[in-house]
Parts: C-alpha cells; structure tokens; sequence
C-alpha cells in the first residue's frame, strides 16, 4: 500500500472492511485496540456506515445501545464489554450500581455524550425505505425520544432549552482547550484524587494524549458524581463541571430536526421535538454566540459566564440550522479565516481548535488535529446554508487526510508536519506518513468516510 494513493473504490472497500472487523457481534468497537468497548456517539457514526451496506448490523448497533439505557432516559457513554478486561476506565471504576438509574443487565459509564442517534436513526431508514427499516424507527422512537427528554428534564436546570455537560467526556472533544476556563476553578492540590493507572499512553504516544493533569480532573469529576450516587437533581445543584457546549447543543437541535421528521414518517406526534427545537436554536443564538469572535463558545454555568475557546464546536450550530443567514456569513469569515485556515490558507480544515491561540496544539487530541466527525457535521452544516464551495472544500480536506494517512482516530491539520522523535514508526506495507494520530482501524473514520463518498460533493 505505501505510497499508492487508494481511489474511491478502494477507500470504500478498505472503509467496508475496518467496520466488519471491528464489529464484535452486537456492536462494533470504535478501534482493534484502543477502545475495545461499545462508545454512545461512536456508535451513532458507526450505524450510518453501516447503514451503505448492511442494514442489520446499522440498526443492531443502535438497539445494543439503547438497551443500555438508564432509567432516567440516559444513554451511557460507555457500554461494557464485560468479556473484555485491562481497560481503564472500567466498569469497576464507574460502579454505575450506585445509581437506582443505571440498568441491572449491563455495565455502563456514569455519563451520556451528544445525542446523534436520531440522525442515525433517519439515516439508516433513508438508505433502506423498506418496512423493516419501518418498524424499526417504530421501535427506536420512543427510546430516544426519552433521551430527549432526558436531557431537558435533567440538564437544562434554567429551562432555557440548553443542556449542559457535567464532565468533559460528554462533549465527546475530551481534551479541548474549551475546558480551560472552566477548569481553572478546579484547584487539583486540594481536591480527592483516587488512585487510577492509564492504559492509553501504552498503546497511543502520550504526545498525542490528553496530560496527566487532565486525567486527574476527569477521575476527580468521575469521583464526585458517584459521591452523588450519580443523582442528577442533586449534581445539577452543585457540581465543579456544568458547562453549555454548542457542539452537543447543535447536535441536539439536528437531532430534534430529524425526530419530527420521523415523527411524521410513522406518524407519531411531532409537537414535542418542534418546541424543544425552536427553544435550543433560540437558545443557542442568544447565549452562545460571541460577536467579537465570530463564533459560538461555551457557557460556564459555575462562572456564569461565556468562555472564550475558539474550538471547531462553534461551527456546529450550523448542522443544526442555528444561525440566521448573515450570522451564517459570519461563521464562515471565521472558517476562511487564518484562525482555521492558517495565515496562507495552508491547513487541512477544520483544525478543533484556533491555530493562532497559544492553546493550539496540532498533534494531542481535541486541542488541534482535525477530526472527521466534526468536519462530517461541519460539512453538512455547510450544504445546509448553500456554502457548496466550501463544504466541497471540507469534504475534499477529510478525504484527502483518508486517503493520504489511513483511517487513523485524528489527524495533523499541517500539510507539511515536521517529523517528529515520538512518531511510532510505520509498519512494514503500511501506508503511514507523519499525520495520522491516535488510533489507526478507526470506525467513525471509516463510517463517515463512506457518507462522505456517498455524497458526492
Ligand atoms: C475518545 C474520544 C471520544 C470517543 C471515544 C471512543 O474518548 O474523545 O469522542 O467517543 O474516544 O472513540
């Protein structure tokens, strides 16, 4: 493979291929090794792939998750492989037992992340049409429709339309320097920190991990919810992290959007998603948009204030028809702009985060490489405003990065990254240039690489 860049076909066929191996029988793990158990949104991702060329599989992955729905409507973010051992965090960790919520039959995570499932849900019967995929909306409709409910019951304590994140872990961009406000009230020499040992730094080089200092915060949040017995009336009183994120707000909005539309297909009624979409996009435009930056941002519940990340989150409002049209041109100055672009508009898009803050950092995790399932929701984001050219160029970016690097979990958004001593070398017959991150076999990578092909343009 070294050196022969894969044509459509071939990317397809190699995109096909990652999801069948990484398909554990009920779901599929997002990657070989990495993360051998079932994730919320990956699985999301993984259902529209899957959904181009075996149905069953598309439409198992979102029932194993949804089986492991907690009382309370949530829908974990980790489900446990309970035959697959050595993972840190494991079930052990999370004892989701404290919670009366939590299901009896499965071990989960004591968090949710954003709520892609209805997107998956309409992709899946929008590729399929037939009655299978009918009944199939008709049994997964009402399980995230308490999602939703969830959501706005729980975590939206100003009734305002906005849900808030209690750990970072939820927003799904882990390390992103988004939480670097918020976190400054976290004072790490003197709050409980149990003992934990990672196993991500011995697969992945630690470069292009979140720190230790992040690991603490996360195992310190983790901590104080089970201290809560994961009691969300409780932790929406007091808690260090509760912070409105516009990626999974935006994501929220699209996820509405697509219930009314499956509402309507099995004709259930659509008025509940019509309120809480109006709300959250309302919502999101008047208390997450920063008019100096050009941008949707973070609200910090605790500081009671907006943050200023500059982060790829903020173009998600997009995907989910947030914006009126001259705020849209706005977000798009700030796309084209050296913030994302780079100075010569030489940067892959969209990097996760400003290229010109001192936060940016273009290989560890969330806080610089390019990420395809936010470039997917960008993109889409886009074509939905009639921005063709760019959206084009954001597809072409995402494809490009696939096709020059692998399905790997992020990438440099640097055309030309400098090599670096912690690079793990390629392996023989590999096609591995300096550029790919994380994990290689990703399944979003490859699930939404087949979306993309799909589209065309
Ligand atoms: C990492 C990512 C998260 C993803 C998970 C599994 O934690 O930050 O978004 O869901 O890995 O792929």
């Amino acid at each position: 493979m070294k050196g022969v860049v894969p044509n459509d076909h071939a990317l397809q066929t190699e995109a096909q291929e990652i999801l069948l191996t990484n398909w554990c029988g009920k779901y599929t793990k997002p990657s070989p090794r990495l993360y051998p158990h079932q994730w919320n949104w990956d699985s999301g991702f993984i259902a529209i792939g899957f959904s181009y060329f075996d149905q069953k599989k598309a439409q198992q992955e979102l029932r194993s998750l949804f089986d492991a729905q907690w009382r309370t409507g949530m829908v974990p973010h980790i489900v446990f492989n309970p035959a697959v051992a050595g993972y840190f965090p494991g079930h052990d960790f999370w004892e989701s037992h404290l919670s009366p919520d939590a299901p009896s039959f499965h071990q989960t995570s004591g968090l949710t992340m954003p709520p892609v499932h209805a997107i998956a849900l309409l992709a899946i019967y929008r590729n399929c049409h037939n009655t299978a995929a009918v009944r199939f909306l008709k049994e997964l409709f009402p399980k995230v429709k308490a999602l939703h409910r969830y959501l706005y019951e729980y975590r939206d304590p100003l009734k305002e339309g906005l849900v808030y994140i209690r750990h970072p872990w939820e927003s799904g961009t882990d390390n992103s320097p988004a939480w670097d406000e918020p976190y400054r009230s976290i004072d790490l020499t003197h709050v409980e920190i149990p003992p934990y040992r990672r196993t991500d730094t011995t697969v992945i080089n630690a470069e292009h991990r979140p720190t230790k200092e992040d690991y603490d915060r996360y195992v310190y949040l983790v901590h104080t919810a089970k201290k809560q017995r994961y009691d969300e009336k409780a932790i929406a009183q007091g808690f260090p992290f509760l912070v409105q994120d516009p990626l999974f707000n935006g994501i929220l909005c699209k996820a509405n959007e697509d219930m009314i539309e499956i509402a309507e297909i099995i004709h259930e009624d659509a008025g509940q998603f019509k309120e809480w979409n109006e709300e959250t996009r309302r919502a999101i435009d008047g208390k997450l948009w920063d008019s100096q930056m050009k941008l949707y941002t973070y609200y910090d519940l605790n500081a009671k204030r907006r943050t200023t990340a500059g982060a790829h989150s903020g173009f998600v409002p997009l995907y989910g028809g947030v914006p009126d049209s001259s705020r849209a041109q706005e977000l798009i100055q700030t796309l084209q702009s050296e913030r994302f672009r780079g100075a010569q508009a030489e940067n892959y898009l969209v990097p996760s985060y400003d290229v010109t803050s001192p936060r940016f950092n273009p290989v560890r995790y969330w806080r610089g490489p390019v990420w395809i399932n936010v470039n997917w929701m960008i993109y889409n984001g886009l074509r939905r405003y009639g921005f063709h050219e760019l959206a084009a160029a954001v597809r072409q970016h995402s494809l490009d990065l696939l096709r020059r690097y692998g399905f790997y979990e992020y990438f440099d958004p640097r055309k030309n990254p400098p090599p670096s001593e912690n690079e793990v070398p390629a392996r023989p017959g590999e096609r591995r240039e300096m550029g790919g991150y994380g994990t290689d076999q990703f399944s979003w990578s490859a699930a939404l690489c087949l979306d993309l092909l799909h589209q065309n343009s």
